[in-house]
């Protein structure tokens, strides 16, 4: 695998001109963002070796190299899930490439469905915690030494000073923010009431597909996180409906402004 990574980095490094210092994954209906970035380079997921191929709708796949809020970034327009029958390993292998293209800290957006009775459609939340229900780990298999510790800490999985950060951030351009805890599970189906109500029960606030493998491996590189989701749905008793991926697109575009905001300042105060 590090040979992969370390020559998946070398092809893109030939194709770039900048250093990134930002990671930057961005979920689904959430690709709006990159309308930020003063954009440098762009490269397809197709003409990456060893990159995985995004399959689902509302990920156009691209690497976008540039410029947000003064810093250098790269990110992920369209990101690899599990239940896209990708192994964990090829889901995170992108995050294993930013590190090595130099990349000091990690952003990540996704959208959730709410578990939270006091949250509302629409809302942001800043992941703070998270819990890994997919069925195994990114780190399962030999530990490359290189990358990181066999038995990584995750104590702080999600980076204190960086929510704060943002925290101030959306207070100061009147931007409403929860904060709470992310349950990754694989999908591919939305939860049913039980599911949702076991999620809330296990202490999460918001339940999605993606985020908790890329925070792991990240976090096995020592890579400082912070994530945010959009809730696009609420799986709290009494309010739940049916939930579709159009729904859940339209919703995360809507609340995308907000969320922009809150990334593009946070890098300016970074
Ligand atoms: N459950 C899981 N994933 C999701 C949801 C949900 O309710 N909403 C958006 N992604």
């Amino acid at each position: 695998m590090l040979d992969q990574i370390k020559s998946t980095a070398e092809f893109i490094q030939s194709k770039i001109t900048i250093q990134p210092q930002i990671g930057i994954i961005l979920g689904t209906g959430l690709g709006g963002l990159v309308n930020e970035i003063k954009i440098k380079h762009t490269i397809s997921y197709e003409e990456i070796p060893n990159f995985p191929v995004s399959t689902v709708e509302g990920h156009s796949g691209k690497l976008i190299f540039g410029e947000l809020g003064g810093k250098q970034v790269v990110a992920m327009q369209g990101r690899f899930h599990y239940y896209e029958g990708y192994t964990l390993q090829q889901v995170t292998f992108p995050v294993r490439v930013m590190k090595f293209l130099g990349i000091e800290k990690l952003f990540v957006s996704n959208a959730s469905g709410g578990v939270n009775p006091n949250f509302e459609v629409g809302d942001l939340m800043i992941i703070n915690d998270h819990i890994n229900f997919f069925p195994s780990n990114p780190l399962i298999g030999k530990n490359i030494a290189e990358l990181g510790p066999r038995f990584p800490d995750m104590s702080e999985p999600y980076n204190k000073v960086l929510i704060s950060k943002a925290k101030k951030v959306a207070q100061e351009n009147g931007i409403k923010v929860q904060e709470g805890v992310y349950l990754g599970l694989s999908g591919p189906t939305f939860e049913t009431p039980a599911e949702y109500r076991m999620v809330f029960r296990l202490g999460a606030d918001a339940v999605g597909m993606s985020t908790v493998p890329e925070v792991i491996v990240a976090r096995h590189m020592n890579i400082p996180c912070f994530a945010m989701s959009i809730i696009t749905d609420l799986g709290v008793e009494g309010k739940i409906v049916e939930v579709t991926h159009e729904e859940v697109q339209h919703v995360a575009a809507q609340a995308e402004k907000k969320m922009t905001i809150i990334m593009k300042e946070l890098m300016k105060v970074l």
